[in-house]
């Protein structure tokens, strides 16, 4: 490649949140960046591939508080995950970083004073949900209660799943905090907001660059026409993220430094290696090319705020942005119930990373479509493509190279007309790498497999080899089928790169992009080891299985006998009912009889800090002071019920059929009052 061909690119993932596990919608992402990527660097260009974890924001604090951890702790120990993961999945980052980071305080601190001092940062008081009890601002999805459209109880706080309607989660009925459970209140605090107004022009300049995939482009007009809004870019403390400099008590609101982050991550390897030229990447006027991958959720964040700001703050701009629609499992959302809510290592355990990097090759365009993973699809389309097409190919001539001709292949071409044909698909195929029309060129590179395969179904190599007079023949056409195997593989490499290391073992031969258009004569290649294995149905159910998750799990094989016989279990519900029953560790302060109460205790429980009173069906079973002092299990957000002897505020869970035989549950030693039990 000559060097005035010689591009520099820089391409991003989104930063995946540090609260929780790589799945295989994460993954759709990395592996069609990181395809693209490896792709970029074949062709012999200055490509970075940078991520990082997004490390900041409120529901990444309050999950470190469930944990009983620092945010920081949590975030490093689920960046080492995401890192294994992505590894394992053969993603190729040149950096992945945190936007917890030093590199990354320093450009949000830096771009946000260029903002203000250019004017772009406006304050404003607003009036927003507080959450008296735990004392903190409640974002939106902290909210819940009564949509109040239709009254459907137990809403989120900004939109109703029952009717669909969106409000503000001051209009909600009977709100309550997600939180602490108490009533919100409406507080004043001051914000700041970046003034994206300002920057409509601009923007729309840079859609009409062309540089955008039409649905985006089309989506943003219609944001345009909707009018852009004032972006509030600050959240009052407790926030774990960055303190806004000069405003003490205020915090930068984590999508502001988020994709800063990309800025971190690259800044960060280029001080590991002195050789990458920072400023030539972000410059203003920057020749560079940048590119991120993002999915459709994000494209707001990614096309208005994102090159707002940069251009805000005198960076360039993103040369384009790549949006991907949403992974589906079976032809629905991921659900953990269904086991279809796959994390990246529990597919790893069970499954090869390239099957999965190979299908979603198959599936993917350039457009913002969904992409449906359908496991038995999965399976048979890996199967017959890679198994039966690809390798099959090595594996029908390889014996006979070695056995034979002691590994060599031969000097003369078989079929000059069909090496052509597989040499010469490779400009096509890499325009369609270049477009991110992956599913195209795989097609076409099957295609080429389907044609050598053929060849040799017609050559018989199996059969010419009996006869004593054919041996050239023989080495020839086996010599022909290595050599287009060779060069598919090369077509495939950044798709599935271990597989291609393997072949360039058996080979002899690194694979590079420019080697399609030349082919190995008079070589010596290396015994031929089976390159890949079928996909296994049985592995592929194990994984489901094994992401099926396992807090209402019954072996549903096991004959009913006994209690299940008596009382069989209930309709199947999804984890998202159970996750609306409350339970929480109750100590018992006190327990005593109720007058004229045959079957009732009234036990006072401690619930770490709130004091509740139940009455309890469990008097055949306990005299009260076998009660006091004992932890035990409560139901703590059942509604009130008015009984005659007072209220009851909840419920204590036991087992068993009743009279003496009640068990009333125990958790285990250390179990405090108040904690939840899921
Ligand atoms: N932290 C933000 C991104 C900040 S970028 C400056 C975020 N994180 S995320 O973990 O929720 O998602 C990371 C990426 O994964 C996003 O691009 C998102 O669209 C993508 N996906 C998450 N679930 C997905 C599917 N089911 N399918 C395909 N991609 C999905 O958003
Ligand atoms: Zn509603």
């Amino acid at each position: 490649m000559q060097s005035v061909d010689k591009r520099k690119i820089l391409v991003t993932c989104a930063l995946p949140y540090a609260n929780g596990s790589i799945h295989l919608g994460h993954l759709l992402e990395h592996i069609q960046t990181d395809i693209w990527v490896r792709f970029q660097r074949m062709r012999g260009h200055e490509t970075y591939f940078v991520c990082a974890d997004d490390a900041h924001g409120t529901p990444i604090m309050l999950k470190a508080q469930e944990l009983g951890v620092t945010p920081e702790d949590m975030i490093a120990g689920v960046r080492e995950e995401h890192m294994a993961d992505f590894s394992d999945f053969l993603i190729s980052f040149d950096n992945y970083h945190s936007t917890h980071s030093e590199e990354n305080k320093a450009f949000s601190e830096e771009i946000y004073k260029r903002l203000h001092d250019k004017g772009h940062i406006k304050t404003r008081t607003i009036s927003q949900l507080y959450d008296p009890e735990k004392g903190m601002f409640l974002p939106d999805r902290f909210v819940k209660g009564t949509c109040p459209k239709c009254k459907s109880e137990d809403e989120n706080g900004d939109s109703c799943d029952n009717c669909g309607a969106t409000y503000s989660p001051t209009e909600v009925i009977n709100p309550r905090s997600v939180v602490s459970g108490a009533t919100p209140i409406l507080k004043d605090s001051e914000h700041y907001f970046f003034d994206l107004p300002a920057f409509e022009g601009m923007l729309k300049d840079w859609i009409r660059s062309g540089a955008l995939q039409e649905e985006m482009a089309n989506k943003l007009s219609e944001w345009f026409e909707q009018g852009l809004k004032q972006w509030d870019i600050s959240r009052d403390a407790p926030y774990f993220g960055f303190e806004i400099p000069g405003a003490p008590g205020k915090f930068f609101y984590v999508w502001l430094d988020a994709p800063i982050g990309y800025i971190g991550s690259f800044k960060n390897l280029c001080n590991k290696n002195s050789s990458i030229d920072f400023d030539s990447f972000w410059n203003e006027n920057s020749d560079a090319e940048l590119y991120h991958f993002i999915g459709k959720d994000i494209i707001y964040f990614h096309s208005l705020f994102w090159p707002a700001v940069l251009e805000g703050a005198g960076f360039r701009k993103p040369t384009s942005v790549f949006a991907h629609g949403f992974v589906t499992v079976n032809g629905a959302k991921m659900s953990k119930s269904k086991g279809t809510f796959i994390k990246g290592r529990t597919y790893l355990d069970h499954l090869n990373p390239e099957y999965l990097r190979y299908y979603y090759a198959a599936k993917l365009t350039s457009r913002i479509d969904d992409l449906d993973l359908n496991l038995e699809d999965f399976a048979q389309r890996v199967n017959s493509d890679l198994v039966g097409k690809v390798v099959n190919i090595a594996s029908r001539c390889a014996s006979f190279i070695t056995k034979r001709f002691d590994g060599m292949l031969s000097t003369t071409i078989e079929n000059q007309a069909l090496a052509d044909e597989v040499m010469n698909a490779g400009d096509t195929i890499a325009s369609y790498y270049e477009a991110r029309e992956f599913s195209r060129a795989m097609r076409e590179v099957m295609a080429l497999a389907d044609k050598v395969n053929e060849y040799i179904a017609v050559k018989e190599p199996w059969q010419l080899v009996k006869d004593e007079t054919k041996q050239q023949e023989v080495q020839d056409i086996c010599s022909l089928g290595i050599n287009l195997f060779r060069i598919i593989m090369i077509y495939l490499k950044p798709v599935i790169p271990q597989l291609a290391k393997s072949t360039e073992e058996f080979l002899n031969d690194e694979l590079l992009w420019d080697g399609h258009k030349t082919l190995l004569t008079n070589h010596k290649i290396n015994k031929f080891k089976a390159l890949l294995q079928r996909v296994d149905m049985d592995k592929v159910n194990a994984m489901i299985e094994d992401s099926k998750e396992n807090l209402l799990e019954t072996d549903s094989k096991t004959v009913a006998t006994g209690p299940l016989a008596d009382d069989p279990i209930s309709e199947e519900i999804q984890f998202d009912d159970f996750a609306k029953i409350d339970l929480r560790i109750a100590k018992i302060i006190n327990a005593e009889h109720v007058e004229k109460a045959d079957k009732l205790l009234r036990l006072e429980l401690d619930l770490g800090g709130e004091t509740r009173q139940v009455f309890a069906g469990i008097k055949s079973a306990y005299q009260p002071e076998d009660l006091i002092g004992k932890h035990t299990v409560m139901v703590a957000n059942l509604a009130p019920r008015k009984m005659r002897f007072g209220m009851s505020e909840g419920m204590v869970l036991a087992a068993g059929p009743g009279g003496k035989d009640l068990w009333i549950l125990n958790p285990d030693e250390g179990a405090q009052p108040g904690m939840r039990v899921k």
